[in-house]
């Protein structure tokens, strides 16, 4: 008997199930955005009974997290959270991340530097050699657009906006979105802090500091769990 591949929404329900096993029950859970993360939210809705709630990465989590019947508390609210659970654009072997495809990635990496571990769920179509091929989302305060751009013209990439209905996309924290084409990304760690330190940067969607530490990988032969 053959069996039909999963589709990628499948793909992404599975590995949504699987990471109910690194929630530690009684406590608060960090959660991240996108649309892995929402069937992951689904699923931790019919444990909701066994955790104090969430910490949430974007108002849209928030929203989804709360229509569940999900307590949400203010990161200031926590101490130090035993699992963040979010989703990636791409993530490598070393378990460096590109994140910021939903335009949250200051709140994900937030919420994930108040975590001790970082559980990544992706479908297999995510998993990448060196990252790069996705475009990297870079938040930015407005005014320092135009220069930073130039900066990243100057390494050989192109530029673009982030635009939603036609207006520049306006981030959960006010700010605008850069996607930058064309890096090849082969020091994760030493990219992440360079770019950070350019005026104007409010989060470069480079997760290297803030690594994953398990990745829960949707592929057809069911769940992968690679430890970092
Ligand atoms: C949002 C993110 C998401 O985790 C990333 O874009 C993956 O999203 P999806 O699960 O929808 O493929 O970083 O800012």
């Amino acid at each position: 008997m053959t069996h039909s591949p999963l589709s990628q929404d499948e793909l992404k329900t599975l590995v949504g199930q699987a990471a109910l096993r690194y929630v530690v029950p009684g406590e608060i859970v960090g959660v991240g955005t996108g649309s892995t993360v929402n069937k992951f939210i689904d699923a931790l809705a019919t444990i909701k009974d066994s955790i104090a709630g969430a910490v949430s990465s974007s108002e849209a989590s928030t929203e989804r997290l709360k229509a569940a019947g999900i307590r949400v508390f203010d990161c200031n609210e926590v101490e130090e959270l035993s699992v963040y659970i979010d989703g990636a654009d791409e993530i490598d072997p070393s378990g460096y991340m590109i994140k910021g495809g939903g335009a949250a990635l200051t709140r994900e990496k937030i919420v994930a530097a108040q975590s001790r571990r970082f559980i990544c769920i992706a479908d297999e179509s995510k998993w990448v050699q060196t990252l790069g091929a996705f475009p990297l989302p870079v938040e930015v305060i407005p005014m320092a657009a135009r220069r930073i751009t130039r900066q990243f013209e100057a390494l050989g990439a192109q530029v673009s906006l982030r635009l939603r209905a036609g207006e520049p996309l306006v981030t959960d924290n006010g700010q605008h979105i850069l996607d930058v084409r064309g890096l090849q990304i082969a020091e994760p760690l030493a990219f992440e802090a360079e770019v950070n330190n350019w005026p104007g940067v409010v989060t470069v969607g480079v997760f290297a500091h803030q690594k994953a530490h398990v990745c829960l990988l949707g592929t057809s032969a069911g769940v992968k769990t690679i430890e970092f």
